[in-house]
């Protein structure tokens, strides 16, 4: 197994460029399940996640081929309508080929995802919202049993708590439904937005893209044609090099980045003393000299987003004075707490609550990685602490972090991958 190697510096200095979104990219993905032609997709980022997505698809009966610097993806050969256990388990996000399978076959078997590192993560609101479209679902021996064999009909849906991947799901299924579906409490992210704009684009008419209220006029079981596309910068991915940067007191300039969708990090970054030179498609932070203690509560976009905890609880260690992280969406995203006070973080933790006293001198250690953001939150803590740390188990990083350590490497970090 592979581990990274970092020995502390003293500051990075140059520029990042991002990858494309994992979390816009898998629903697009599953998108092309409702196209009739060959779906170009551009700036799919090169992580672990992505490439599980493709092999379901694959297994399905697709095929997907890279051609030059665009991933082709022609689902007109698909014929399985079963996301088998074995793949399911290593990636929840499979469960966004539902809604797509359910509405162009009229029925779909997917695994139960089962829970993760970071909490129970139930599906229950995608298969309610599908019920209520008119399928039929039944949970059996560990799998969702959906049939809907007189395809799926529009209708007003209201999600009781604000889930990504549920809107993805059922804007999807929605897409190729009878009638118009509305959405109430729809989740409002950014790759939740380019989801919506790519469909409006290519003959599913959605209205309220980017509110909280989505009407989506479904095509009748009708497949759709989708013109090229590229996938948006990863905003979650650029706020962690934007924490690197704070917590190593760097300017960085990242490249290829969408500031607008990082409005709530920029914001807590600015509260800690960070100062940004933002244009269109690149930005610039100019580290604070002290970091001041902050007050994070995680909300769903367009508030502080659940994927940024971990690393801005890493920033701040190093920051002077006392700052309270509360984690609302996830029961048990904390994980990284444990390694972080191994290396001398004096944190503490009450419930949802983390309270972490700075600034704390950090040293190196060997530690492990126990979910995708945890593992970056280890990475951050390592540039500063003194000596050399070891990060194990960094399958978790390789699932939504594109080339982390060349990236890294190449603004200066002291990273190695190595063998176990
Ligand atoms: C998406 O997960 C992201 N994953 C997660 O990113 C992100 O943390 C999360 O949204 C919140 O922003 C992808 O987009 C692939 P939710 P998702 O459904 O859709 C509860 C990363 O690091 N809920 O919005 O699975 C759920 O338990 C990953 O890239 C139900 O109760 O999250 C949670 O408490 C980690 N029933 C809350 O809603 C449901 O049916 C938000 O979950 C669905 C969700």
């Amino acid at each position: 197994m592979d581990y990274l190697q970092i020995k502390g510096v003293k500051s990075l200095n140059g520029t990042i460029k991002i990858s494309g979104a994992k979390n816009a990219s898998l629903p697009l993905i599953a998108m092309t399940i409702l196209a009739k032609n060959k779906v170009k997709i551009k700036n799919l980022p090169q992580v672990a996640d992505i490439k599980t997505l493709l092999k379901l698809l694959s297994n399905l009966g697709a095929t997907c081929e890279m051609q030059n610097d665009a991933m082709e993806v022609d689902t007109s050969t698909l014929t399985q309508t079963k996301a088998t256990y074995d793949i399911v388990k290593t990636m929840r996000a499979s469960i966004l080929v539902l809604g797509p399978i359910l509405s162009r076959f009229g029925h779909c078997e997917v695994s139960l995802p089962g829970g993760c590192a970071i909490g129970q993560r139930p599906i229950d609101l995608h298969l309610k919202a599908l019920e209520q479209m008119g399928a039929k679902i039944n949970i059996e021996a560990g799998y969702v049993q959906a049939n809907a064999p007189k395809g799926l009909k529009g209708c007003d849906i209201i999600f009781d708590k604000i889930t990504v991947t549920g809107t993805a799901n059922i804007v999807m299924a929605a897409a190729l439904a009878k009638g118009v579906t509305t959405i109430t409490n729809a989740a409002r992210e950014p790759e939740v937005v380019q989801l919506c704009e790519i469909l409006n684009a290519n003959g599913v008419k959605i209205e309220g893209i980017g509110s909280a209220s989505l009407k989506i006029h479904g095509t009748n079981g009708k497949l759709i044609d989708i013109d090229e596309f590229s996938i948006i910068p990863d905003r979650i991915e650029a706020g962690t090099y934007l924490c690197a940067a704070a917590i190593t007191k760097s300017t960085l300039t990242l490249e290829n980045v969408e500031p607008s969708h990082l409005g709530a990090v920029i914001a807590k970054l600015e509260e800690m003393g960070c100062k940004f030179s933002i244009a269109p498609q690149t930005m610039t932070i100019h580290p604070a000299k002290t970091l001041k203690p902050i007050k994070i509560i995680t909300q769903e976009y367009p508030g502080f987003p659940t994927d940024m905890q971990a690393q801005f609880l890493a920033l701040a260690t190093q920051a002077n004075g006392t700052s309270i992280i509360e984690e609302r969406l996830f029961e048990n995203r904390f994980m990284h707490v444990s390694e972080l006070q191994r290396m001398g973080a004096n944190i503490t933790l009450s419930g949802n609550i983390a309270t972490v006293v700075g600034k704390t001198k950090l040293s190196g250690t060997d530690v492990m990685a126990t979910d995708l953001r945890a593992s970056s939150a280890l990475v951050l803590a390592a540039l500063v602490a003194d000596g050399i740390t070891n990060v194990h188990r960094i399958y978790h990083l390789d699932r939504g972090y594109d080339s982390l350590e060349k990236k890294l490497e190449n603004v200066g970090a002291k990273i190695k991958r190595l063998q176990e």
